[in-house]
C-alpha cells in the first residue's frame, strides 16, 4: 500500500516559487525580493528568462542569483513601476501583514514593494501567525543609534540585540547594522510600522505593513493556496 509522504519545508518552498510564475507579466520587469523562497521564484523564472525584460532585486544575493541566471537586472532607479514584487515573509497574518528582514534585506525590499502595484507573498505555511511578534523583528538602524534604539524597544517590552555575522555586527547592502527584538506582539502593525519609522536612527522597520501583500501564496501538505 503506497502512503503519502509529507513535504519537506524546501519542497514546500519549491511549489511557491513555481506558482508564482503566473504573477510575472510577459515583456515586463519583476521586483524580486530575497531569501531562500525567492530563490527557488528566481530558479523557475530563469524557465521564463527570454519572455521576461527583467528584473529589479531587492539585494546583492539576488542580484548575483538572477545575473548568473541570465537575468538582466535594473537599478530600480531605471523603472518607474513595476507591476509585481514577488518575496517571501518571516511571518504573515491572515491581512497580508508580514514580518520581514530575516535575510538582511528589508529595506531594499521595502523600496522595491514601494514601486510595485501588487505584493505577491510566497511562503510555506509555518510562517502563517495569528499575531506578528513571534519572529525576532528585524530592523536596520545608523549605527551610533544602536544603544539609545535598543532602550527606545526597551520601553514596549522588546529585547533588542545587535545581529553579528562572524562575531562582528552585520553590515547590510547599505552599509549599516541591524537589530533583532523579540518580546513583542504587534497587534496593529500599521501603527507600529509608523511608530517606529519615527525614532531617528531607524532606516527600516521588518513590519511590513503599508506595504503589506496583497496575494499570499502559502504552501501546504495539500497544495498551494492563494490568499487574497
Ligand atoms: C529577507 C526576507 C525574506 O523574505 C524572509 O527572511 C524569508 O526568507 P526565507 O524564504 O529564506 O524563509 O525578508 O530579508
Amino acid at each position: 500500500m503506497s502512503q503519502k509522504r509529507t513535504m519537506t519545508q524546501d519542497e514546500l518552498k519549491t511549489l511557491v516559487g513555481q506558482a508564482a510564475l503566473q504573477y510575472v507579466v510577459p515583456g515586463e520587469i519583476v521586483g524580486v525580493g530575497t531569501g531562500s523562497t525567492v530563490n527557488k521564484f528566481i530558479d523557475a523564472l530563469a524557465t521564463m528568462k527570454d519572455r521576461i525584460k527583467g528584473a529589479v532585486s531587492s539585494s546583492e544575493a539576488s542580484t548575483k542569483r538572477l545575473t548568473a541566471l541570465g537575468i538582466t537586472v535594473f537599478d530600480s532607479n531605471e523603472v518607474a513601476e513595476l507591476s509585481v514584487y514577488i518575496d517571501g515573509a518571516d511571518e504573515i497574518d491572515a491581512r497580508g501583514y508580514m514580518i520581514k528582514g530575516g535575510g538582511a534585506a528589508l529595506t531594499r525590499e521595502k523600496i522595491v514593494a514601494a514601486q510595485s502595484r501588487q505584493f505577491v507573498c510566497i511562503a510555506d505555511e509555518s510562517k502563517l501567525v495569528p499575531t506578528l511578534g513571534k519572529f525576532p523583528l528585524p530592523v536596520e538602524v545608523i549605527p551610533m543609534a544602536t544603544q539609545r534604539l535598543i532602550r527606545q524597544f526597551a520601553t514596549l517590552g522588546g529585547r533588542a540585540t545587535v545581529r553579528l555575522a562572524d562575531g562582528q555586527p552585520l553590515v547590510t547592502d547599505n552599509g549599516q547594522h541591524l537589530l533583532d527584538v523579540t518580546g513583542l506582539q504587534i497587534s496593529d502593525p500599521l501603527a507600529f510600522e509608523s511608530q517606529v519609522n519615527q525614532w531617528p536612527g531607524v532606516v527600516t522597520v521588518g513590519v511590513f505593513a503599508h506595504q503589506k501583500a496583497h496575494v499570499c501564496l502559502l504552501g501546504t501538505a495539500g497544495g498551494v493556496k492563494t490568499l487574497k
